[in-house]
């Protein structure tokens, strides 16, 4: 018989599996067949992408999980003019009587629930707001966002908007058909250096963009705490998946200073290598008491750092990492690279042609200088008074009040339910990636060709 001799398999079959696997290939969709593959809008839902919702003069506010994160906003909403907060919801009656007894004291009076895992829906039939803040577990996002906007509420979600693309596709398909706001609140946006840089960028001050970088490296061993503790919630994340579960604090500033899904440029495909997984069982070891003892013999899945490049419809490149777990120190790199220069963080840095020795990286006072005359409008409007406000330097009170400001006035947000899709896809596309040790995956095309028409985030002033 005649053999191939690679194999013990006889020729014939060899050829007729080769034979299969090309046709197999054939069959299989182009990238632009993948990319395009976006289930169709329903009839009567809208393209979101410029969404302005009528003017709210009085917003009716509720929010659900006051919990590390959703407090701060509670505190932070109370105390906005042209907010009345109607509800507060979390599983943990001490944590919601707290917030409550807080926003009482601000002048609000509202509605206290707790105790319950669907007490949210209850606090939406009761209290009909207008605007639902969700900070919960991130498996809860999708499922409370659309339950908001399903009861008339515009949806505003911590990050990631969700976990998987399927819920990104509910979420987004349930935008269109209720006509309501569904934005994830990404803070870092409104970071000065994030504005400035946003800024230096649309005057044309890097000339072509070419490359991004972004990260999330935070060192959040420390909350691998037991009870009812962020950690308890998250380690279980690290534990089962593996790929960048948290990427969009990086990213989401790179993203808008390259304008992807936006007019000018979009997502395309994205490959993710992640690095073996040590330190989280090394720290359940170590640690003792301070760790859930269950974790100790947890089989922690997630690689300790991840690595995830994309590449735009363009052909630009933006390389995303994550990594909670390595000691080092924190930095979401934001760098973002044109034909005339670079600009990066952490430590802030410029090298520009014609403004700056662009073999070197002008830093300190030099780097302000530079910043002083490129500031972000909204950043000479609130800046200071933001610094006061607080929550992450002041990035958190400016996004919240971004965002009553928008509603009020009945204008388009910073950030729409398309980019908060595009930002938070990174987690299940670079899970998928890595499982198929590093095939490209190409992202879905949340605004089903809409990206083209959609304007660029401009300078808001
Ligand atoms: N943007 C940022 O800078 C930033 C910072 C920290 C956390 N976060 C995000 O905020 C969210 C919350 O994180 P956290 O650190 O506050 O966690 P947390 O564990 O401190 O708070 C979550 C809260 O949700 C409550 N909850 C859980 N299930 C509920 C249910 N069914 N109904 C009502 N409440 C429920 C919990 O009781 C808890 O109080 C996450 O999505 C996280 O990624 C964002």
């Amino acid at each position: 018989m005649n053999s191939d001799p690679t194999t013990s398999k006889p020729r014939r079959s060899f050829i007729k599996t080769l034979g299969g696997l090309t046709a197999g290939l054939a069959s299989l969709p182009t990238f632009a067949q993948a990319q395009a593959a976006a289930p169709s809008r329903a009839s009567g839902a809208k393209y979101m992408g410029d969404f302005a919702a009528p003017k709210l003069d009085k917003i009716k506010v509720a929010i659900i999980g006051v919990g590390n994160r959703g407090s701060g906003h509670a505190s932070q909403l109370a105390g906005l003019e042209g907010v009345e907060f109607v509800g507060i919801c979390d599983l943990n009656e001490g944590r919601a009587k707290r917030s409550g007894d807080g926003i009482t004291t601000a002048g609000h009076s509202p509605k206290v629930y707790f105790g319950e895992a669907n007490g949210w829906r209850k606090m939406l039939t009761e209290t009909r707001p207008d605007a639902v803040f969700v900070a919960t577990p991130w498996e809860l996002h999708a499922p409370m966002c659309i339950g908001a906007m399903t009861a008339g509420a515009h949806a505003f979600c911590e990050v990631p908007l969700a976990v998987t693309v399927e819920e990104m596709w509910d979420l987004v398909n349930t935008s269109e058909t209720t006509g309501r706001h569904c934005m994830m609140m990404e803070n870092v946006n409104y970071g000065r250096e994030e504005l400035l840089y946003l800024n230096m960028v649309r005057q044309g001050v890097l000339g072509e963009l070419l490359h991004g970088e972004a990260a999330y490296i935070h060192d959040l061993r420390g909350e691998m705490v037991g009870g009812n503790s962020t950690g308890s919630w998250r380690t279980l994340h690290y534990a089962k998946r593996n790929g960048n579960l948290y990427p969009t604090h990086g990213l989401g500033p790179v993203a808008q200073y390259m304008s992807l899904g936006r007019g000018e440029d979009n997502f395309g495909r994205l490959v993710a290598f992640s690095s073996p997984s040590k330190g989280r069982a090394r720290h359940a070891q170590k640690s003792g008491n301070l760790t859930d003892p269950a974790w100790k013999n947890l089989a922690f899945k997630g690689g300790d750092i991840n690595t995830s490049i994309i590449k735009t419809t363009l052909g630009r490149t933006l390389m995303v990492q994550w990594d909670e777990t390595s000691p080092r120190p924190y930095t979401r790199l934001n760098l973002i690279q044109g034909t005339k220069g670079t600009l990066a963080g952490f430590p802030n840095r410029m090298a520009i042609e014609g403004l700056t020795n662009h073999h070197d990286w002008a830093q300190g006072a030099a780097w302000e200088a530079i910043a002083a005359k490129y500031e972000h409008p909204l950043i000479k409007r609130m800046g200071e008074l933001s610094k006061k406000m607080g929550g992450h330097g002041g990035m958190d009170f400016l996004m919240l009040f971004r965002i009553v400001e928008c509603l009020r006035k009945g204008e388009p947000l910073d950030q729409n339910v398309y980019e908060s899709c595009f930002w938070s896809a990174v987690g299940p596309l670079s899970e998928q990636s890595v499982a198929e040790d590093g095939m490209p995956q190409p992202f879905p095309d949340f605004t089903r060709g809409n990206w083209k028409t959609t304007k660029p985030l401009g300078i808001v002033a």
